[in-house]
């Protein structure tokens, strides 16, 4: 089965044609993260706006990408469409102008291709970047899922496709935005979680950091130690937004340490990146244990974290858990259309175009 994929929920462009819910045909995401950069973050006008320059051609790009897997040029572009057995997109939750963009393209080709469209959850799709990989097994169920993107933290329990449990998630501020709160306030810049693994990455702290700095640090005068909200709690709630007044207050009471590209900061993105990572995996990990489950998934865009990955291959390792851990590639932790099609594949709820709507507030 041949899918062809649409996301549109934030600010990523992405289609994509999926066979069989694992074999990525194509693969097209534009990005308007430059634009937003200028902004510091996402405007969603803006964002909008962006989407609408970009996918059709985006689309058009995905398709003849696909095609090029078909013989007989130049008529291969119409033979795929016209064996494309559906249209997967995004319908929520993000950005409401964001996603008519996508919703609106989908149905109009829907119409024009007469092939049923597929809506798909967002937070769902993440999940399936995790199936999207024809050279690894198919993960099995029951599996515990940790999405952390720009928007959500949660947790849920999968029992078979299309069959969920939502554990909890967070109270307030998604992981992802305490990286980006936490790096705006560092002047770090936008997207932050990127922005504040790097800086984190540029400290060896013991060994980089100056003579006096150090001192002071080992003095306990600068000992930077920031909360690990709600560990102590045996439940799946997350807080993240006490982190990012952790670091204003801090920042406030030493200013002239925290410069940009300074050390001092470098050290306090690594403290960062330490608080919010081991947030995730004690939790992620309790879920793990209370459910038994043989299998973790972990995805969003937060997920392309390098220390979160090693994180929880350590402490799986550490713990000894029996556990089959995966963990989508970089370019599929971000938002992509090739999860989309491949949550369509699995999740198999084919509708008419006039049966869907976008859903900015969707939730699992
Ligand atoms: O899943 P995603 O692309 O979009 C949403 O659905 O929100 O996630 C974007 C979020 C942003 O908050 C971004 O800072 C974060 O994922 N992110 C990262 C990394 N790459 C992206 N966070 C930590 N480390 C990364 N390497
Ligand atoms: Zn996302």
């Amino acid at each position: 089965m041949l899918i062809l994929g649409i996301e549109t929920s934030c600010d990523e462009t992405s289609a994509a044609v999926v066979k069989d819910g694992r074999e990525i045909l194509s693969i097209v995401v534009a990005s308007s993260e430059e634009l937003h950069k200028k902004t510091g973050g996402i405007i969603p006008e803006n964002a909008a706006r962006e989407q609408i320059k970009s996918i059709l051609p985006v689309i058009e790009e995905a398709l003849l990408k696909a095609s090029s897997n078909f013989a007989n040029p130049p008529s291969n572009l119409q033979h795929l469409t016209s064996n494309i057995d559906a249209i997967a997109v995004t319908v929520g939750p993000g950005l409401i102008g964001s996603l008519l963009v996508g919703v609106e393209t989908a149905k109009t080709l829907s119409y024009l291709w007469k092939k049923p469209i597929v809506p798909v959850n967002h937070l769902i799709g993440h999940i399936y970047a995790n199936f999207v990989r024809e050279k690894l097994k198919v993960p099995q169920f029951p599996a515990v899922a940790l999405v952390a993107s720009g928007g959500h933290t949660d947790l849920v329990l999968l029992e078979k496709h299309g069959e969920l449990k939502w554990l909890g998630g967070t109270l307030d501020d998604a992981a992802g935005e305490a990286f980006d709160k936490t790096a705006r306030i560092l002047g770090l810049g936008f997207p932050g979680g990127p922005a504040i693994a790097a800086a984190a990455a540029k400290l060896k702290i013991k060994n980089d950091l100056p003579a006096m700095l150090r001192k002071a640090m080992q003095a306990g005068k600068l000992k930077i130690k920031l909360p690990r909200p709600l560990l102590d709690r045996n439940n799946f709630d997350f807080s993240f937004s006490g982190l990012k007044t952790a670091v204003l207050r801090e920042v406030q009471k030493n200013p002239l340490i925290y410069s940009p590209n300074g050390l001092m900061t470098c050290a306090l993105a690594h403290e960062v990146q330490e608080a919010i990572t081991d947030v995730l995996v004690e939790k992620t990990l309790f879920a793990v244990k209370k459910y038994k489950v043989p299998t973790l998934l972990i995805c969003g865009g937060v997920a392309a974290n390098f220390r979160l990955r090693e994180k929880f291959q350590q402490k799986i390792f550490d713990l000894n858990l029996d556990l089959d851990f995966f963990v989508p590639p970089i370019h599929l932790c971000t938002d992509n259309a090739a999860m989309i099609a491949g949550a369509a594949y699995f999740l198999n709820e084919k509708l008419p175009w006039h049966k869907i709507s976008a859903n900015p507030q969707l939730h699992f």
